[in-house]
């Protein structure tokens, strides 16, 4: 019998993972918003589904009755709560899937102080992105324990990868913290992340979380200066966290604020992902090669 699976949030990560499960053999159905998104999943053969979780009205109808749906959505810009969860599972509560695995991210435990962070570690959101994501997971949760649902939760940190890297932001010779300031950040490149949620939908233990990342934290500015090597272009300016607070935009020195790195080893022992990518060397040379059109790995690269 057919797998059916459904993505929600068929974006960058979305439209890989749609990729991964059409070459297992799953029917891949993709619900996206924009025409963009669109054009891309029908070129990709999946069956789209048209809705915007900002608008309750168009999830209408909406049929995910024992499929295995991949919740990739962020949740909306502003406040404390994820709105657009809260529509999804309305909607999929009158024929709900089997399984939800939904990506959450690192944010959720806060400012760690640069600590190693296992998943049982209690969250402590700061910012209010991260407050989202917590609500998110605690909507699902109560989703499971009504309907009986199997959710599995991945926390994720930064996703990089082809055509996902700071290019512009380097160009722009944009300042950064630093180094010695420099707070501890973690991420994972895309195919890792798409291999983590297909194990995740297989063989995840519904009910629990799972961190995802290559398992080698580093600083910001060690990722920044690393994607500068990479692609040829000059490091970037370092500055002292007295003079960050002015030069560096809002977003960017929210994560700035928290220090943390994130143990992996759940995800490799008990989910059985070992990440292909577990250096940024690596993994931003696969990046590089595999960038379509425009973006070649440059002749002064380091690598
Ligand atoms: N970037 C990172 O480093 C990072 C780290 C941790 C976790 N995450 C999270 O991981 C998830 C996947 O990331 P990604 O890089 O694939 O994100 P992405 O490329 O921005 O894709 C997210 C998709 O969600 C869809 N979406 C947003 N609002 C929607 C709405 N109101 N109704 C329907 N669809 C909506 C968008 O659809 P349209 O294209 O149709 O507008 C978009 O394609 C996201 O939740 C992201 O926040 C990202």
């Amino acid at each position: 019998m057919t797998r059916e699976v459904w993505i929600v949030g068929s974006g960058y990560v979305g439209q890989r993972l749609a990729v991964a499960e059409m070459a297992g053999g799953a029917r891949v159905h993709a619900l996206a918003r924009s025409e963009a998104s669109l054009a891309a999943l029908a070129s990709l053969e999946a069956v789209c589904w048209r809705a915007d979780l900002d608008q309750p009205s168009s999830l209408a109808g909406l049929n995910v009755h024992g499929a295995g749906v991949y919740y990739l959505a962020p949740p909306p810009s502003h406040g404390r709560t994820d709105s657009r969860m809260q529509t999804f599972l309305q909607a999929a509560g009158a024929r709900p899937p089997h399984r939800i695995v939904y990506v959450s991210t690192t944010g959720v435990y806060g400012d760690c102080g640069g600590e190693w962070v296992k998943e049982d570690r209690p969250v402590h959101p700061m910012a209010d992105r991260a407050w989202r994501r917590v609500d998110a997971e605690t909507q699902l949760r109560s989703f499971s324990d009504r309907m009986g649902v199997a959710v599995v939760i991945l926390r994720v940190p930064g996703i990089y990868g082809p055509n996902r890297l700071p290019r512009e932001r380097l160009e722009k010779r944009l300042p950064v913290l630093r180094e010695s300031e420099s707070p501890w950040s973690n991420r994972v490149h895309v195919d890792d992340l798409v291999a983590a949620l297909q194990a995740a939908m297989c063989r995840g233990v519904p009910g629990v979380v799972y961190n995802v990342s290559d398992g080698y934290p580093s600083t910001m500015t060690d990722y920044f200066n690393q994607v500068a090597d990479a692609l040829g272009l000059p490091r970037p300016r370092q500055i002292p966290r007295a003079e960050a607070e002015q030069a560096i935009d809002p977003g960017m020195r929210s994560y700035l604020a928290e220090s943390r790195r994130i143990d992996n080893h759940r995800m490799r022992e008990e989910l059985g992902v070992v990440p292909r990518y577990t250096s940024l060397v690596e993994g931003l040379a696969a990046s590089i090669v595999a960038e379509d059109g425009a973006h070649r790995l440059p002749t002064r690269s380091r690598l």
